[in-house]
């Protein structure tokens, strides 16, 4: 149902009504988009649509659409420090897309810089990157792609899941380094059926984490702020708890499926993590800073927890020394999961339509709002700025 909404929503824009509509107004605005590099794949496979080389297509959709004396596209991976093209387009940016996989952090002094800015789109889910207390009280619009990537990042919760309770990363070790000793790994492998598994937030990726998982005969839980309609609990046969800490207790692996905002940064600390299960798992593919980083490395040395997967770090790009790097019985990735090709071609166009929207004064689609006229109109989040504390120094 979403995915038809989705598409049909990404089909509906009208070009010529953007060119006429845009055309009578004044003035070249800047749009600053800030991608990660494609290298050599990006110069080859025009679907990676995320770097910089491809652009999220806007290129073509600006020449398309004519648009060329009107807009002004900025693109870069160069986000860090001060004298990075990110911040030096600022001042003049009227726009600023990024994306949770290489994100432009928009703080509180980012802000303050981007004196003409009026739109951050992120392209994807979660616009955590954004003070968005101050675009609050700026009254600049925050949209997303919402429900672009979300049946992406379910199959990677599912997958790592997998990997952490079947011990597949070290098995796969073995191969690689031309072993063959079964009873090290079989020492720390389990089937996933009957044991517990948790999700903090029943979303959209946290509902499809549960529907997934259905069919392994496991035992299911969700905490959220909000409750799912009875039926589905029904159908899905999950127990709710109306505290993470209820959850966090009983579960076998607690899969992290919230935004990030101040009520939930840091929500996994030494304390939490104290509650949960000896030699439980946790999959976070939410955002990084839900998880305390140092209480993780620590309850994970100490086999309080018996493994860590998920893709999401702070800040990111993650610094090659970041502990999680390196801690034992982890099955971390870069983040990805949210940008399969599948995901790109969704939230690309997505962030075309936001865009065209703006350019036309065209109200833009509910669900795609998280901040609009300075208010945070999600209830996914709550005002504030988790960006706080924010160090992405080059
Ligand atoms: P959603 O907006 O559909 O669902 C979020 C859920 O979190 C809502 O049900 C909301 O009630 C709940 N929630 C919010 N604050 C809470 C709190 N304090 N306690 C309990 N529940 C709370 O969002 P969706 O699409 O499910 O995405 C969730 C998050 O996943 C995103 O905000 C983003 O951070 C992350 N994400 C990660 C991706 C990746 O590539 N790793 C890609 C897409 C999203």
């Amino acid at each position: 149902m979403l995915s038809h909404i989705l598409r049909k929503g990404v089909l509906s824009s009208n070009s010529s009504t953007l060119i006429r509509r845009y055309a009578s107004t004044n003035g070249q605005q800047t749009v600053l988009v800030v991608l990660y590099e494609g290298g050599e794949a990006g110069k080859k496979n025009k679907n990676i649509l995320g770097c910089v080389e491809n652009a999220l297509g806007l290129r073509e959709w600006i020449k398309e659409n004519k648009l060329d004396n009107r807009l002004k596209l900025v693109v870069t991976s160069d986000k860090q420090g001060e004298n990075s093209l990110a911040e030096k387009t600022l001042p003049e940016a009227s726009v600023v897309i990024s994306q949770p996989f290489w994100p432009c952090y928009l703080d509180q002094t980012r802000i303050d810089k981007a004196k003409k800015l009026k739109l951050a789109i992120t392209a994807g889910v979660g616009s955590d990157h954004v003070n968005l207390e101050a675009a609050c009280k700026r009254g600049i619009t925050v949209a997303e792609v919402s429900g672009s990537n979300v049946v992406s990042v379910a199959e990677h919760v599912v997958m790592q899941i997998l990997a952490l309770v079947r011990n597949f990363i070290p098995a796969y070790n073995q191969v690689v380094n031309g072993e063959w000793d079964i009873a090290k790994i079989a020492d720390k492998a389990y089937d996933l059926e009957n044991k517990h598994v948790g999700t903090v937030a029943a979303g959209r990726i946290g509902l499809r984490v549960l529907q997934r998982l259905k069919p392994f005969d496991v035992h299911l839980h969700y905490y959220d702020k909000f409750r799912l309609d009875k039926s589905i609990e029904k159908e899905l046969n999950v127990t709710y708890h109306s505290s993470v800490e209820s959850l966090a207790k009983v579960c076998d692996v607690v899969t992290i499926n919230c935004p990030l905002h101040p009520e939930t940064e840091h929500m996994f600390d030494k304390k939490m993590l104290s509650l949960m299960k000896k030699g439980s798992y946790i999959v976070n593919t939410a955002r990084g800073k839900i998880m305390d980083r140092d209480a993780l490395v620590d309850a994970i040395k100490s086999n309080h927890i018996e493994g860590y997967a998920g893709d999401v770090w702070y800040p990111q790009p993650a610094a090659k020394d970041h502990p999680w790097r390196s801690m034992p019985r982890h099955a971390m990735t870069p983040h990805y999961s949210g940008t399969t090709l599948d995901a790109q071609a969704r939230y690309a166009a997505g962030v075309r339509e936001i865009l065209g929207n703006w350019l036309n004064e065209r109200p833009q689609r509910e669900e795609y709002l998280i901040v609009d006229k300075g208010k945070v109109v999600s209830r996914a989040y709550t005002e504030g700025d988790a960006t706080k504390g924010h160090s992405e120094k080059k």
